[in-house]
């Protein structure tokens, strides 16, 4: 029975309805199991800009570095498409992952059996089935290099920068041979060798890595193909081992492929025990304060959470299985009756069908 500080930011859009939920669920497994969490709420995003004045305010980049870990709904919106682009909410997000040292992102991705009908597969795809995890490096690449504007050769220019260095790439080697050894002993690295200098020195540091690991497997993919391989036949996929931005958009393919994005948990982790927990998706303002947003990927965040910051493994299973049991029962969230029936609950209906099974 432990205490843990858990800081709590909602962020914009459907941010603080799914997260509202997630506390729901987390309330009553600490109930259950008798522990305590305690929360905390931070501004970011766009709510921090109409807030404060700026998208990631330091108190609460103190705070999320003093908890034990950070549960974080979704950040941006229209509203503030407009603002100076060191003041866009986007900001924040990535502010976090780089203050809290959140290298490693896993974004895990398999295809629960009651929801095959939603899926934009092919059946006889979907019916092998599939169980992968991308792990995300997230505090390097694209997203952090130099980038501005200039004069080129042809007028006016943007640049934007990929540099990694060996440490960055074998830190996340690292995690993506671990994280296959509790799996199925299988890694395909993605990268763009064919093209780019940095996949080339990714190449051969996830090699040079891949020798302390000879009981796993590797594999090299360029992107292009693993977006096709992603679709054609995900059931090969166990660990796949990517940059920030290849991550970035081979996880929303991915999530495509279980049925929907209100699906996919996310946990950002670095070298201390405080994580960050999130959902992949967005801040889906059209649907906010509708009561369409599927709590899901957030409520199965906070299962990441328990597993992998505070150890409560069996207390992760129970919510994973929660949400297993409701989806076998038939409950549907507008984003995944497909072309059933069924009339769809709301995110508060399905937080509460979610707690009727913990
Ligand atoms: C994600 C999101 C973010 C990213 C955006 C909102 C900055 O798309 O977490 O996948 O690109 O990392
Ligand atoms: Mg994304």
């Amino acid at each position: 029975m432990g205490t843990y500080n858990i800081a709590v930011v909602k962020g914009d859009g459907i941010g603080p309805e799914i997260v509202s939920s997630a506390i729901k669920v987390l309330e009553v497994v600490a109930q259950k199991y008798g522990h305590t969490f305690i929360f905390t709420e931070y501004l970011a995003g766009g709510c921090a800009i109409d807030a404060c004045g700026v998208p990631l305010p330091e108190e609460t980049v103190a705070g999320c570095k003093a908890s034990d870990s950070v549960l974080l709904g979704a950040v941006g919106g229209p509203k503030w498409d407009s603002v100076p682009n060191h003041l866009r909410p986007e900001k924040a997000l990535l502010g976090l992952r780089a203050a809290l040292g959140l290298y490693t992102n896993l974004r895990p991705a398999k295809i629960y059996p009651a929801l095959m009908e939603a899926c934009t597969l092919r059946p006889d795809i979907v019916e092998k089935g599939f169980d992968l995890v991308i792990v995300r490096e997230l505090t390097g690449g694209i997203y952090f290099g130099e980038r501005g504007r200039r004069d080129g050769k042809y007028g006016p220019e943007a640049f934007d920068t990929e540099a990694y260095s060996e440490m960055e790439v074998e830190r996340i080697a690292r995690v993506a041979f671990e994280t296959a050894r509790k799996r199925r002993k299988n890694v395909v690295s993605i990268d763009k060798a064919n093209v780019l200098e940095t996949s080339r020195l990714w190449r051969e540091v996830v090699e040079r890595v891949a020798a302390e690991y000879p009981d796993v497997e590797l594999a090299h993919m360029y992107v292009d193909n693993a977006a096709m391989q992603l679709v054609r036949e995900p059931s090969r996929f166990d660990v796949a081992v990517t940059s920030n931005m290849f991550g970035d958009i081979l996880s929303d393919e991915a999530s495509q492929i279980t049925g929907s994005i209100g699906l996919l948990p996310s946990a950002s982790l670095g070298d201390s025990k405080c994580g960050m927990y999130e959902p992949i998706h967005g801040s889906a303002p059209d649907i906010a304060g509708t009561g369409k947003a599927n709590p899901m990927a957030t409520i199965l965040s906070t299962a990441m959470m328990l597993r992998y910051s505070f150890d409560l493994a069996e207390e992760a299973d129970c919510i994973e299985n929660a949400v297993n049991q409701v989806l076998e029962d038939g409950y549907r969230t507008a984003d995944i009756v497909g072309n059933s029936d069924v009339t769809p609950l709301t995110c508060d209906e399905m937080t509460e069908k979610i707690i009727g099974r913990l």
